[in-house]
């Protein structure tokens, strides 16, 4: 186990190069891949620090090179990296790398090992995933992983908090901007194990997810899971249409750190001002939205912080803060 372990850290390793290599080196990869990266405004340093790479539009380019070197189809298909398909006469298998065409960014540990790889499309295509990733395998298990948090680690202990993105270029474009203390859940909806992972350098975190509906649920969603994880929250969308990559780069890293500092809101400011303009004066709405964000209290786990929060649901919304204690409870008694 152990050693299969390490043999996919190695292969994976050797595809990173690899793919380093292709677009450092080869035309195909210059003139393609890197001039993609430089597009969005990637510096060199930028690209080494990620390991950034490009693979041919080739079906066999790994494969190839992987099978000089020594290593495996197994090894090759354990790691993820080439696909073994039946053929449709049910004869010789087809073999084929399983990215090709597209900008590659290496996905690595804590530790700083290649666990796997996010694959980009070039050029939109609806016949065709943005963006490609790596199955499941040994050392890969998605749910249990923040893009970014090697390069992030040490400024998240610095800074103490941890800004949590939605991709991987927000990870990539915020830490060029010399904000380091940054990682993406990368598409997939937040875990318990990547917050868990988080709270092993801070246990301040803060949501930055893209300005679109998609990023709205998220947060809400994402909320509950960081307070039950005992964690302070803050959360911020960017301005709709806008991601961190965007809005990074329209508005410049000193705008940016400003934009995080005024704009960032607590979970309780957050859910009551999308409560409070929605109701207007409706009674019946506003009771709804201080029930919304009892319940998001009662799902953190230190009772002092629960009563010191209901003081300002109290203040936030205009009501005693006897009638919030009550309501949590009820929510409390309801939910055991
Ligand atoms: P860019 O268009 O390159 O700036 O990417 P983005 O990070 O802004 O993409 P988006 O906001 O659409 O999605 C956020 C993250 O979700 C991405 O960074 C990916 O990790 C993931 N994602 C987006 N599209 C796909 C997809 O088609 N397939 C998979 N598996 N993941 C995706
Ligand atoms: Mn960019
Ligand atoms: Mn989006
Ligand atoms: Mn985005
Ligand atoms: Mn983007």
């Amino acid at each position: 186990r152990q050693n299969e372990r390490e043999s996919l850290l190695i292969v994976l390793n050797f595809a990173k190069t690899f793919f380093q290599e292709t677009m450092q080196t080869t035309d195909e990869g210059k003139s393609i891949g890197l001039s993609y990266f430089r597009e969005r405004g990637f510096t060199n340093p930028t690209i080494d620090a990620f390991e950034l790479g490009y693979t041919l539009d080739q079906w066999d380019a790994l494969l190839k090179e992987g099978e000089r070197r020594g290593y495996s189809r197994d090894l090759l298909e354990k790691a993820g990296l080439i696909l073994l398909k039946e053929g449709s006469t049910g004869g010789d298998k087809k073999v084929f790398d399983r990215f090709r065409g597209r900008v590659m960014f290496p996905i690595h540990n804590v530790s700083g090992r290649v666990i796997a790889f996010g694959a980009r499309i070039l050029k939109t295509d609806k016949n065709q995933p943005k963006y490609l990733n790596s199955p499941e395998t040994t050392v890969y298990h998605k749910s249990q992983v923040l893009y970014g948090i090697f390069q992030a680690k040490q400024a998240i202990r610095q800074e103490d908090v941890c800004y949590l993105t939605e991709g991987y270029t927000d990870v990539i474009s915020l830490h060029q901007a010399g904000i380091k203390n940054v990682v993406a859940s990368s598409g997939t909806s937040l875990t318990t194990e990547q917050i868990r992972l988080i709270s092993r350098f801070t246990p301040n975190v803060t949501i930055l997810y893209d300005g679109d509906a998609a990023g709205i649920k998220a947060a809400l969603r994402g909320l509950d899971m960081v307070l039950e994880e005992g964690l302070n929250l803050k959360l911020l969308l960017l301005p709709d249409g806008e991601d961190p990559d965007s809005y990074v780069h329209k508005v410049g890293a000193d705008a940016f750190k400003t934009y995080i500092r005024e704009q960032s809101q607590d979970f309780i400011d957050f859910k009551a001002s999308r409560w409070l303009s929605e109701a207007g004066d409706n009674p019946l709405k506003r009771a709804e939205g201080i029930s919304d964000v009892c319940v998001s209290i009662t799902k953190i786990p230190d009772s002092l912080k629960r009563q010191t929060l209901s003081q300002r649901v109290a203040q936030v919304f205009h009501v005693s803060e006897q009638s919030v204690i009550s309501e949590i409870n009820r929510l409390l008694r309801k939910q055991q």
